[in-house]
C-alpha cells in the first residue's frame, strides 16, 4: 500500500506562519520564505527552505511606507491585499503547495501580530476555500505525522532494530501493518545481512532501515556491513550507542536516511551535527542496552527543545496510551522493542516471549553483568533471573575481565557464554533461563503473544481514540 500524503483539512492547520528565527521543525511541512529581503543572520542551510517566494512580498514602496508601524496596520492590510490581487498567478502557485501538505510561511519581522505573512496566510486560506480545496472537516488522522512521510510509513510506530530478534519476518510484518520496520543486524556477518535484506525486499515493498551499533562492532566488520548495505541499496540506517560522525557522514553521503538512537541530550546534539535526520530518545525504561539514565519522555522533551529534527520516544512503550502521550509532548512517533519481541514473527525464542508475557514492569532490572563481547560498563535491562538474583542487588559495576567464560547454550554450533549479551533466539538450545532476557518496563502491558500487526493495530486504535476523544475536543473548543 503506497504512503498517503499527510493532509490536515483543518483550515487553521494547513497554512501556518512562523518567524524564521524560530527552530525549523519537520512539522512545518514546506517552509517558504515570503519576505523580499533575506533575513539578517540566518544561514541558508539552517533555514531549511522549500522555496523563497520573494515576488509575493509587499512592494518596496509599501514596505517602506508601513515600516512595521502597528498604527498603519489596517491600511497596510488593504494595500497589500490590493497588490496580491494583481499577482493571482503567484497566489495560486503558493496555494498549490498547501494542497497536499502543511505549508509554513516564514517572515523576519519582530512583530508577530502585524506582518505581511499574516495577510498572505489569510489570503491563501480564502483562495483555497473559494476554490473548494479546503473543508472544515477536522484532521481525521492524528497519528499521521510528517515523520511518516519522511520514512514512508502510515503510522509513527517504529520497530526497534533488535539484534537477533528483528529479522525480516518481524520487520516486514510491522511495515506491512503500516509501521516502520528495522532489521537488527548488530555484529551480524555479511551473508546474514544479505539474506535478511533480500528476504525483506521479497516480503514487502515498504521502506525499512538496517540497525547497526558502530561502537560495539569491530571496525573491519562495520566497514564490511556498511559496504554490503550500500551495495544492496538499503535506504536507511539506524545507529545506536556512541555517535560516530564519520560513520553517519559515510551513509549520508551515499544518500541514505539516518536515524540515531541516543540516551542523552549531548549525544542528540552530536547526532544532529553529524547529519542524522531523526533522533530516537531512549529512556532508562528501555529493554536491551540502555545508553542514558533519563526517563524517555523527559529526555525527549529536552531534546525537542533544542532541535528541529523529528524526535521519537523509545523505552517502555507498549500501548496506545504511550503513543498518544508521545504525540502530546510534540514527538513525531515511538519506537518499540519489547512489545514486538513478544509477537509471533519475532526471532526471539518462545521461552523469552513467554517470560515477557508473565513479567510485570517491576520484574526488570538494569545491570551491566551481561557484558561479555560489549564495552565495559554497558548496562542492559533484563527480566530478573538466576544470574541477576546471584548479584544480591549489586547490579552495576561488573568487570568483564573478572567474569568466568562458561558455555551455557548454543546457537546452531556457536557457543553462548554465561554473562554474554546474547539473548535466546529461535535457534538457541541450552540453559535459556540464565541468558539475557531483555525486556523494557512496558513488559507489564503485554498480556499475550500475537501477530505483530495485531499489536500495532491495537496501539493505533487506542491512541486514535485518545487523541480524537473528549480531551482533544476540549482543547479544540478552547482554541
Ligand atoms: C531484545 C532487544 C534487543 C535490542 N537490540 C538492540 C540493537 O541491536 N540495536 C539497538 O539500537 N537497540 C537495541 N535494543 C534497544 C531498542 O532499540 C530500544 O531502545 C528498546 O527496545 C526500547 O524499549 P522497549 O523495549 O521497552 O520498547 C534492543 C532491545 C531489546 C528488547
Amino acid at each position: 500500500m503506497p504512503a498517503r500524503p499527510f493532509v490536515s483539512d483543518s483550515p487553521a492547520g494547513r497554512i501556518r506562519i512562523k518567524r524564521i528565527y524560530r527552530a525549523a521543525r519537520v512539522s512545518d511541512g514546506k517552509r517558504i520564505l515570503v519576505d523580499r529581503l533575506w533575513p539578517r543572520g540566518v544561514a541558508k542551510d539552517r533555514a531549511r527552505l522549500f522555496d523563497w517566494c520573494k515576488d509575493i512580498a509587499p512592494s518596496d514602496t509599501l514596505r517602506h511606507w508601513f515600516h512595521a508601524n502597528p498604527d498603519q496596520w489596517q491600511d497596510f492590510v488593504t494595500r497589500y491585499r490590493a497588490e496580491l490581487a494583481t499577482r493571482e498567478d503567484l497566489v495560486r502557485e503558493l496555494a498549490g503547495y498547501a494542497q497536499g501538505d502543511i505549508v509554513t510561511l516564514l517572515y523576519a519581522s519582530k512583530d508577530e501580530e502585524h506582518n505581511n505573512a499574516i495577510v498572505l496566510r489569510d489570503c491563501l486560506r480564502q483562495w483555497l476555500e473559494r476554490e473548494g480545496k479546503m473543508t472544515d472537516r477536522p484532521n481525521d488522522e492524528p497519528l499521521r505525522t510528517p515523520l511518516c512521510d519522511l520514512l514512508g510509513c502510515e503510522v509513527p510506530i517504529l520497530l526497534a532494530g533488535m539484534g537477533g530478534v528483528s529479522r525480516w519476518e518481524l520487520a516486514a510484518a510491522v511495515a506491512d501493518a503500516g509501521g516502520y520496520g528495522m532489521l537488527g543486524m548488530v555484529r551480524e556477518p555479511i551473508d546474514l545481512i544479505t539474506r535478511e535484506v533480500t528476504a525483506m525486499r521479497a516480503a514487502t515493498d515498504r521502506p525499512f532501515a538496517v540497525n547497526l551499533i558502530p561502537a560495539a562492532t569491530d571496525p573491519q566488520l562495520l566497514e564490511a556491513q556498511i559496504a554490503c548495505c550500500l551495495d544492496l541499496g538499503v535506504p536507511a540506517f539506524c545507529f545506536f550507542w556512541d555517535v560516530m560522525p564519520d560513520v553517519v557522514a559515510r551513509v549520508k553521503d551515499a544518500g541514505c536516511l539516518v536515524l540515531h538512537q541516543v540516551g542523552t541530550e549531548a549525544a542528540a546534539r552530536l547526532a544532529e551535527k553529524a547529519g542524522a535526520d531523526v533522533i530516537i530518545a531512549q529512556g532508562i525504561e528501555a529493554g536491551g542496552h540502555v545508553h542514558g539514565r533519563s526517563p524517555a519522555f523527559g529526555l525527549a522533551e529536552r531534546i525537542l527543545a533544542g532541535t528541529g529534527l523529528p524526535v521519537v520516544v523509545s523505552g517502555g512503550i507498549a500501548t496506545g496510551e504511550g503513543l498518544a502521550a508521545a504525540m502530546a509532548v510534540g514527538a513525531s512517533g515511538v519506537q518499540c522493542g519489547t512489545a514486538f519481541l513478544a509477537t509471533e514473527e519475532s526471532f526471539a525464542h518462545s521461552y523469552h516471549k513467554s517470560r515477557i508475557v508473565e513479567a510485570t514492569g517491576e520484574d526488570t532490572v538494569l545491570t551491566d553483568v551481561f557484558v561479555l563481547n560489549w564495552p565495559k560498563g554497558a548496562a542492559v535491562r533484563v527480566i530478573g533471573n538466576s544470574v541477576t538474583e546471584g548479584l544480591k542487588g549489586h547490579y552495576l559495576g561488573h568487570d568483564p575481565d573478572s567474569l568466568p567464560r562458561e558455555t551455557i547454550a548454543h546457537d546452531d554450533d556457536q557457543p553462548r557464554l554465561r554473562f554474554s549479551t546474547d539473548s535466546p533466539l529461535r535457534t538457541t538450545t541450552g540453559d535459556l533461563e540464565a541468558m539475557a532476557l531483555y525486556a523494557g518496563q512496558g513488559a507489564g502491558n503485554i498480556p499475550d503473544i500475537v501477530p505483530a500487526a495485531a499489536r500495532l493495530n491495537a496501539m493505533v486504535a487506542q491512541a486514535r481514540h485518545i487523541l480524537k476523544g473528549p480531551v482533544r475536543n476540549g482543547f479544540e473548543a478552547m482554541s
